[in-house]
């Protein structure tokens, strides 16, 4: 008996603008559709979320591919993750600067390579290796961007630890799926954090941090200021109280609370299990998501407090 397919994907957490709302929802409105139309013709959720993620990479809206924050150099700097629940298999990049969609080379390492993390030239040479085109860092860069960081550069002495405060963009992207076979995958991708020493990896590329999946347990995604979430192997957290059995929409809460009060962190999660059972949380201001089931389709900019 197949499954019924769940796809939920995420564009961010943090204080979303009411200018930027509408945006957001077209993003991840999107990033659900392209997932879902591998779902609904019986594809995998491997598949599924990469489709969805590299909507998400190409939408200038979000900090993930072309139009992500930009390092302290002034360059696009891109980590992303992609796991499959059925397999335990995974592939990653960090620190990537000519790729256009990183989740692409991060499926290729997946499919193709003993290995799980290819990082900055290196993950570039295994991806052109593996007929994937490079584009140049430029190609990524907007003018949006570069004003963004001239002007946190131009304050740099007022600023203390506000660059990780709820109120500054946590664009991340992510999607989680289930598909007929009843299988799950998760996929999480990044620009990182406006003005990043270069070279810096935060949790979005890390296994267990801002991305996990295993049919036994759940397929997670994160978003938020990386530093905590990774400290806390978050996503990896969220799965094994699936797993222990609870509910994924319970774990998801749990999560925000444990990232807050552990660590005052903020971001957000979105989390799916074998049975499509899911949950969407954060405990930043906003958040960005989409989910498509059988029954129905949705899209919110979600509110707290
Ligand atoms: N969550 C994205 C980052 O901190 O890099």
């Amino acid at each position: 008996m197949p499954t019924n397919p769940v796809l939920v994907v995420h564009g961010g957490a943090w204080a979303i603008p009411d200018d930027m709302v509408e945006a957001h929802l077209n993003g991840v409105r999107n990033a659900a559709a392209a997932g879902w139309r591998v779902l609904e013709r019986g594809g995998s959720a491997l598949d599924a979320v990469e489709e969805a993620v590299v909507v998400l990479e190409d939408d200038e809206t979000f900090d993930a591919g072309r139009g992500s924050f930009l390092n302290r150099d002034g360059k696009v700097q891109l980590d992303a993750f992609i796991m499959d629940g059925s397999t335990l298999r995974g592939g990653g990049v960090g620190c990537v600067e000519r790729l256009r969609h990183p989740v692409r080379a991060a499926r290729k390492i997946l499919s193709d390579s003993p290995h799980v993390y290819f990082v900055a030239e290196g993950a570039e040479r295994f991806a052109a290796e593996h007929g994937i085109a490079l584009c140049r860092n430029e190609d990524l860069v907007i003018p949006r961007e570069v004003e963004r960081l001239r002007e946190y550069q131009a304050q740099a002495s007022n600023h203390g630890n506000d660059l990780f405060a709820p109120t500054i963009s946590h664009d991340t992207v992510g999607a989680v799926a289930l598909d007929r076979d009843g299988n799950i995958a998760a996929s999480t991708s990044t620009g990182g954090t406006l003005n990043k020493a270069p070279g810096r990896l935060g949790d979005s590329s890390l296994i267990g941090c801002g991305c996990y999946a295993d049919n036994l347990s759940a397929a997670a995604s994160t978003t938020g200021w990386g530093e905590p979430i990774m400290k806390l192997v978050l996503a990896k957290w969220a799965a094994d109280r699936v797993e222990s059995g609870s509910l994924p929409e319970w774990v998801a809460k749990e999560a925000m609370n444990y990232l807050k009060q552990r660590l005052n962190g903020h971001g957000g999660i979105i989390l799916l299990d074998a049975q499509g059972r899911f949950g969407i949380a954060h405990n930043t201001p906003r958040m960005a998501w989409a989910l498509q089931t059988v029954q129905k389709q949705e899209a919110g900019i979600t509110r707290n407090g």
